[in-house]
């Protein structure tokens, strides 16, 4: 064989097995996944999307114009990281009706697909406003042209932007089990754990959203003071204050105000609990995220807010009439003992004060009743109590707690 004619063989059998691995790589890298997905998709979709609202869809594009998603993501990963911080990872379908897409390509901030129910309309409002009072070390601009010079006056653009935020993760939830058992059926995944992972435990939604009720874990028994120092600091003087009495830079225009930690007695139950579920109803968010270490070492923190202070005794002559009024008024939110599982409990935007757990101060329980808390169902008592049986019952209240329950 002549040089001339090896050398053109060479280029004949590089082109061929050239353009043999291309047509394969396609098929293996392009179509063949794209069958997977697709049938998937096909599975697991719902036939119809779920729709925004006229407010959400104008969100959208607003969520689009501001840059949010150079920012934020929309996609979950298959990744341990994604699925504990953010929940369920994102499924195909899930976007399929979402043109363009804003699945995002960088996060600087945290993704944003299971939002919907993650926090209050006036932590977003206060957020988007000024994010730095109310996350201390937010690098997030902040979005004041949305509103009318106030947190808690937004623009109608600023209603259309929560309205989006609150449709995201939305048709996922809604899927329910029934979406979760096709899921399961179709997923690719590899391994059992990233199954389990995906698909159990309280799937779909976010997992540091708020609860109101539920198992909360023990919390260890040592703790780390300095930790709790910076942890607190850098995640909840912005709301609670430097001094635990609820006046932080991101307070002003919350409803209901973060609690005053400096005027109250918390079991450690009622720590753990306020920490691990948040406190549904209200701005404060659930910090389940976090490391067991760090939540014992906050309470701690906010334990030593308050300093022990000695109480006047009740006057002998208004004992009786402290449980009188209190059957009579409070008993069907507060529960009969207190407990905070009255009647009418359940069926109230956040659940009323449980005693047993938590003892504000004599002052600070007498204020709550003369002026009630905004933002809540717990109405002022001024006018409808003579001034004794309102020091009767706050003292009375008083009495329930537990010390038992540390
Ligand atoms: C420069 C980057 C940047 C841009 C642009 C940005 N964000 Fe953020 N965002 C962040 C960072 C960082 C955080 C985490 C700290 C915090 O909560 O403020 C965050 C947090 C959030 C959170 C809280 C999420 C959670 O689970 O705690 C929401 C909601 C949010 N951003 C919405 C928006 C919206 C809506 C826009 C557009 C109007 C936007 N962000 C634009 C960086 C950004
Ligand atoms: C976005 C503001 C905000 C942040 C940040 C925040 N909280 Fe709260 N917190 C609240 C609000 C609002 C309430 C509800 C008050 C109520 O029920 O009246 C609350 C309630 C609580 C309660 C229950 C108190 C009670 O009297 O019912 C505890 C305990 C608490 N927060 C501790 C913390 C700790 C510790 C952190 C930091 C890890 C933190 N909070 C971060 C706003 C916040
Ligand atoms: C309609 C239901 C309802 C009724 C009736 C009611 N409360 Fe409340 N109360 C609440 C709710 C809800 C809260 C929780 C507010 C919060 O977490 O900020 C609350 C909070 C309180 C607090 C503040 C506790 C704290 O630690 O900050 C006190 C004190 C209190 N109630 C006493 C009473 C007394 C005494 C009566 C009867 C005279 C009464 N409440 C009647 C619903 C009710």
């Amino acid at each position: 064989m002549s040089a001339g004619r090896a050398v053109g063989k060479a280029y004949l059998v590089a082109s061929v097995a050239g353009v043999f691995f291309f047509a394969m790589s396609v098929g293996l890298l392009g179509v063949w996944p794209r069958r997977i997905i697709d049938a998937q998709t096909a599975a697991m979709s719902p036939a119809h999307p779920l729709g925004l609202s006229d407010s959400a869809r104008r969100g959208r594009a607003i969520y689009g114009r501001e840059g949010c998603a150079y920012c934020h993501t929309q996609q979950i990963r298959y990744l341990h990281t994604d699925m504990t911080r953010f929940g369920a990872p994102t499924l195909a379908w899930e976007t399929r009706f979402d043109y363009p897409h804003l699945w995002g390509t960088r996060r600087i901030g945290p993704d944003l697909s299971r939002t919907a129910d993650t926090r209050s309309a006036d932590w977003h409002f206060a957020h988007l406003f000024a994010p730095r009072s109310i996350v201390a070390r937010s690098v997030m601009p902040s979005y004041q042209a949305l509103f009318d010079g106030a947190p808690d006056r937004p623009r109608q653009e600023a209603r259309d932007l929560l309205a989006y935020l609150e449709s995201l993760g939305r048709a996922r939830e809604l899927a329910g089990p029934e979406g979760e058992a096709h899921a399961r059926e179709a997923c690719n995944c590899a391994d059992d754990e990233m199954l389990q992972m995906a698909f159990d435990g309280p799937v779909n939604a976010h997992p540091a959203k708020t609860r109101r009720s539920g198992e909360v874990p023990a919390l260890p028994e040592s703790v780390d003071r300095t930790r709790g120092q910076e942890l607190y600091g850098d995640h909840c003087a912005s709301c609670h204050g430097p001094t635990g009495a609820g006046d932080g830079p991101g307070a002003a225009s919350l409803r209901p105000r973060p609690g005053n930690l400096a005027e109250h007695e918390y079991s450690d139950r009622r720590l753990a609990e306020a920490l691990w579920h948040g406190v549904a109803g209200t701005a404060m968010p659930a910090w389940r995220d976090y490391p067991l270490t760090d939540l014992a070492a906050l309470t701690a923190r906010v334990r030593a807010l308050a300093a022990p202070r000695e109480e006047p005794a009740l006057p002998t002559h208004l004992t009786d009439i402290g449980a009188r009024v209190y059957a009579a008024n409070c008993a069907q939110c507060h529960g009969v003992d207190g407990d905070g599982r009255g009647s009418a409990a359940d069926a109230l935007p956040m659940a009323p004060t449980n005693f047993h757990t938590q003892r504000p101060t004599l002052d600070h329980s007498l204020r709550i009743l003369r002026n009630g808390v905004d933002g809540t169902p717990m109405a002022p008592w001024n006018g409808r109590l003579g001034v004794d049986e309102m020091l009767a019952v706050a003292h009375y209240v008083r009495a329930f707690f537990e010390e038992g329950s540390r």
